[in-house]
């Protein structure tokens, strides 16, 4: 099984009265009717994240079951090995979470997941990952845009680059021992990258809120880029003047650029780049520049060599 969590991991009769305990299941119960309906902004019930559908979604292509989605992660603070995340991950506490959003803004912030949750547009998204593994999935992501959430803290003129810090917690996150990545894991996008409408937030996937293994309670998905640039379970953001660093490059800067956007031209050091093997299938698909979405994010990279900038 899949470790989908729920909305908390204390049972509700063991702190509340039961006569009042009983009236709110019922109302969680309404709840859940009007999130399935599209009605309610935020999970009500068991998980349920309600979303409005986007006009952003890739077409015709099949999606990856949940147990793929589930079962084949990188979560290096989890372990290397691509089932070791479902395996360790209900060590990761999700609730209370918050992220820090500071740098060059007028009104940095700290927000509660569940008060941020209430303040951004929640949609469903069907978007490819193409992980620089050279494999890919289609997940239906639930998320809100990026740009949502940084206008809240308002940048300013300075901010021309964005970093993204994942949580990094021992006693939660055994893979930290290991000393694969210099932790935590960061990553980083230009401004206008992270202002561009396909740069989500995810919060959930399949309708209901985010597995722990794909990042929870909340991630970073940038569908044009390689997989690694999607930072998981995000604590602080901070908008910069001057390009971050990031967890990979630093690790192996000639395999690793900071743009990583999907470039079927650009072999990685060790392995080909022009195909990759969607996962649960057999025959490889050729790799599309940017992912497929060239119509939508080629502009941003206009007059850029992308083979220096890899
Ligand atoms: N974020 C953190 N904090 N740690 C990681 O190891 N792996 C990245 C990215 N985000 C990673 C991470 C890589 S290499 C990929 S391909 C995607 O997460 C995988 O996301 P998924 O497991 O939800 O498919």
């Amino acid at each position: 099984m899949p470790h989908l969590p729920q909305s908390g991991d204390i049972l509700p009769s063991e702190i509340t009265p039961e006569a009042v305990y009983l009236n709110r299941r019922q109302l969680i119960a309404a709840g859940a009717g009007l999130a399935a309906a599209g009605l309610l902004p935020t999970a009500q019930a068991a998980g349920e994240l309600a979303a409005k559908p986007s006009r952003y979604n890739v077409g015709g292509e099949e999606k990856n079951s949940l147990e793929q989605i589930t079962h084949y992660n990188n979560y290096y603070e989890f372990g290397t090995d691509k089932d070791d995340p479902a395996k360790n991950v209900g060590t990761l506490k999700t609730r209370p979470w918050t992220v820090r959003v500071e740098g060059a803004c007028e009104k940095p912030q700290t927000f509660d997941i569940d008060k941020l949750l209430k303040l951004v547009p929640l949609e469903e998204r069907l978007y490819r990952l193409r992980c620089v593994e050279a494999w890919s999935m289609v997940i239906p992501w639930i998320g809100f845009p990026l740009s949502e959430l940084l206008k809240q803290v308002a940048p300013t003129s300075k901010a021309k680059y964005v970093e993204f810090t994942s949580l990094a917690d021992k006693s939660q996150m055994p893979g930290l021992l290991a000393g694969v990545l210099d932790w935590p894991y960061t990553e980083g996008l230009r401004i206008d990258e992270a202002m561009h409408p396909l740069a989500i937030m995810a919060v959930g996937l399949y309708g209901k809120v985010l597995p722990n293994q794909n990042g929870a309670p909340i991630r970073l998905v940038v569908p044009w880029k390689y997989g690694f640039k999607s930072a998981k379970s995000i604590v602080k953001i901070r908008l910069l003047e001057t390009q971050p660093a990031t967890a990979w490059n630093k690790a192996a800067p000639n395999e690793y650029g900071f743009y990583s956007n999907v470039n079927p031209e650009v072999d990685h050091p060790r392995w080909s780049q022009a195909t990759e093997r969607r996962i649960g299938e057999f025959l490889r698909r050729k790799t599309l520049p940017f992912n497929g979405y060239g119509n939508e994010v080629a502009g941003l990279y206009k007059g850029m060599d992308l083979k220096k900038f890899y």
